[in-house]
């Protein structure tokens, strides 16, 4: 049977085009919207050379609704809306707060709002372990507190939550599957797709990948004396090939009405917290390749440590985390590797 067709905002980035790879491994004709503002039309390139198929593209920015109305129209029988559109570096959030609340909370209001006239039976919406803070406990359940957003980035997926709540609560036809994710990592294990930040990296992956290349000098460890075990922080590692077939999964659970719930909200994450330095131990056991690092002072704003209890997700989307760190760690250094031979890194 024809699946229904998915549109993916943000599909160009790093986890939507992981995500987009899957929908059309499980059938499904995707349309992606992207403003190319952090990726690049390449992308489209390394999904097609994966699947077979290149998804439809629309160049656009999802705050335009007017290039939103025309899309649904272009592309009529949309069924399901995942949304990664939204600005994601925390410490830029600080400093351009009206640019995140701009793009992050503007997208997730014209498409709740053109749902409804569309058709549209459900939105999937990114979500992160950011709406925990520093827990009291872990692992964090989704019933843990929401503790007050940290940074502007953290208050719209907070606030973004709020919205999808309100509007499902006011009688709205339609479905959400909302899915907070811990630390995605790692690339496609065909290294077509992965990461691939603007400038210099902020999150540790894309800076470690790159120091292991020698593009950069060496690794700063922000901090050795938190209250961990070898005193780095804990962070909850996930492979983002794992986290991209947890929203083929929600997408299935909306469209084909698998749950009498018109809101649901899922962590995913392995469960297993991972420290900075045994993240570097494991990236050089895996791959062979040295890190040059050094212990630093710590990062305004980090928080000490956080992973998840993915049980909720494993028992009811009978999903879970299945790749090994060292592989995960292999298929970033792939993807590094692939980058320095194509001459971009
Ligand atoms: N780290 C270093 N050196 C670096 C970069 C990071 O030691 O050069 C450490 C950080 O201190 C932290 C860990 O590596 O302990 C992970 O840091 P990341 O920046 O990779 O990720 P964060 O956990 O800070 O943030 C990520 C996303 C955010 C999201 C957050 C929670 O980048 O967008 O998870 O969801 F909000």
């Amino acid at each position: 049977m024809k699946k229904d067709r998915i549109l993916v905002t943000g599909g160009t980035g790093y986890i939507g085009s992981h995500t987009v790879v899957e929908l059309q491994n499980a059938g499904y004709p995707v349309v992606i919207i992207d403003n190319l503002s952090n990726s690049s039309r390449d992308v489209l390139d390394g999904i097609e050379r994966i699947t077979g198929q290149r998804p439809d593209f629309v160049e656009a920015d999802c705050t335009d609704i007017n290039a939103l109305k025309k899309l649904f129209s272009d592309y009529p029988g949309i069924k399901g809306i995942i949304n990664f559109a939204a600005s994601k570096a925390v410490g830029e959030s600080v400093q351009k707060p009206i640019l995140y609340y701009r793009n992050n909370l503007n997208t997730l209001l014209n498409l709740l709002d053109l749902m409804t006239p569309n058709d549209v039976k459900g939105i999937v919406f990114s979500s992160s372990c950011t709406v925990y803070g520093e827990p009291d406990e872990n692992p964090v359940t989704e019933q843990s507190p929401i503790k007050k957003a940290t940074s502007p980035y953290g208050n719209t997926k907070q606030i973004s939550e709020e919205i999808i709540t309100d509007v499902i609560n006011s009688g709205a036809p339609f479905k959400s599957v909302i899915l907070r994710y811990f630390n995605p990592v790692g690339a496609h294990p065909s290294a077509e797709i992965g990461e691939l930040p603007n400038g210099v990296p902020q999150n540790l992956i894309p800076y470690l990948t790159q120091t292991a290349m020698g593009i950069r000098k060496e690794l700063s460890v922000f901090g050795d004396d938190y209250d961990t075990p070898d005193g780095s922080c804990i962070r909850d590692y996930i492979n983002v090939v794992d986290l991209a077939k947890a929203h083929v999964i929600a997408v299935q659970r909306m469209l084909e009405d698998k749950s009498d719930e018109q809101i649901e909200i899922f962590n995913l994450g392995t469960g297993r917290g991972t420290s900075v330095l045994e993240l570097i131990n494991t990236f050089e056991s895996a791959t062979g390749v040295k890190v040059p690092h050094k212990i630093v002072g710590r990062r305004e704003g980090d928080i000490e440590k956080v992973w998840a209890n993915p049980e909720h997700a494993n028992k009811v989307l009978g999903w879970t985390a299945g790749s090994t760190l060292e592989d995960t760690m292999r298929s970033a250094w792939a993807w590094q590797c692939k980058l320095r031979e194509r001459g971009i890194m």
